[in-house]
């Protein structure tokens, strides 16, 4: 079966689901996006996602195309013609179409909402338990990448340095040697004395709906949990490493390029995050689809 992509009002297959040359999203990075987890067939932390798709949109001045109900009924359209069971929902919203000038168009133009699906949720089991390494990469993106935007060429170039060093993700350094999170997820440690840092939710980091969702849950296991920033010496120096997003849920980091993270296995508390995690994905039902957080 082909996919079917959710084009400006349509429901097409993928192989014709086009946008328009003059889209700004295509010419400025002019629009935003939104990945969920499908797992079960149930959204993970959908009340989240919507919510920042609209502060992203808010800060943008890009008019919200539609509610929260009608962009969730398409989502769940979305869901079932691709038969996603264990997968991803891709919104994008942009400005709209206009012919190229770089200021926004003087009429209130369309937004443009195009929504994909893909198979495939979180890293396998395997992974996730043996630990994966991460490269370092200068963090030489703009300064709110805490608008969801699709500028992503500076998280895909550190992305593809990840591949090329063989590992899973690039942690991002700043000039001032501060690692703020890392090409699609961000990124934590635990210290000797066990508190779990992260870095704060400012506009120097893409402030993940997964982040929140560990923070609470790491709360609720009794945890310690800082947001303060943190150089690539306490990363090397730390007791554990571990990632979390839509994509990534909670990765333990064993191996930052050729230095090993304490012993080179997975922390204990990053496990116990991530099964945490898992019990609260498998524990959805269908209120998962409820649009109130
Ligand atoms: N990326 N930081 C960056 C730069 C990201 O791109 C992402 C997610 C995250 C984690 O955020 P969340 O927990 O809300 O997924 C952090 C998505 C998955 C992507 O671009 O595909």
């Amino acid at each position: 079966m082909s996919h079917v992509a959710y084009v400006n009002g349509r429901y097409l297959p993928q192989q014709q689901a086009f946008v328009h040359i003059e889209d700004r999203g295509y010419q400025f990075a002019d629009a935003v996006y939104e990945v969920t987890c499908i797992w079960n067939g149930k959204p993970v932390d959908h009340a989240g996602h919507l919510a920042r798709l609209r502060r992203s949109l808010a800060e943008l001045r890009i008019p919200t195309p539609m509610t929260d109900a009608a962009m969730t009924a398409i989502m769940r359209e979305i869901v079932r013609l691709n038969r996603i069971r264990m997968g991803a929902v891709y919104i994008q919203v942009g400005r709209g179409v206009a012919v190229r000038n770089h200021p926004f168009p003087l009429k209130q133009i369309k937004p443009s909402v195009v929504m994909t699906a893909k198979h495939g949720a979180g890293p396998a089991e395997a992974v996730a338990q043996a630990g994966v390494k991460v490269t370092v990469q200068p963090d030489i993106r703009w300064g709110r990448v805490d608008i969801k935007s699709v500028g992503l060429l500076p998280n895909a170039l550190a992305k593809q340095a990840a591949v090329e060093a063989k590992a899973f993700e690039a942690l991002l350094v700043r000039e001032d040697g501060v690692v703020t999170e890392a090409s699609a997820s961000n990124a934590w440690l635990v210290t000797k004395d066990k508190t779990i840092v992260t870095h704060p939710g400012t506009n120097k980091i893409l402030s993940g709906i997964t982040r929140a969702t560990v923070m609470k849950l790491a709360k609720q296991a009794g945890y310690t949990v800082q947001e303060r920033t943190f150089t690539l010496d306490d990363v090397l120096a730390a007791k554990e490493v571990f990632l979390t997003g839509t994509t990534t849920f909670v990765l333990p980091v064993v191996q930052v390029d050729e230095r090993m993270i304490a012993n080179g296995a997975p922390g204990e508390m990053a496990l116990n995050l991530r099964k945490a995690y898992l019990d609260y994905v498998n524990g959805l039902d269908d209120s998962a689809w409820s649009v109130k957080a």
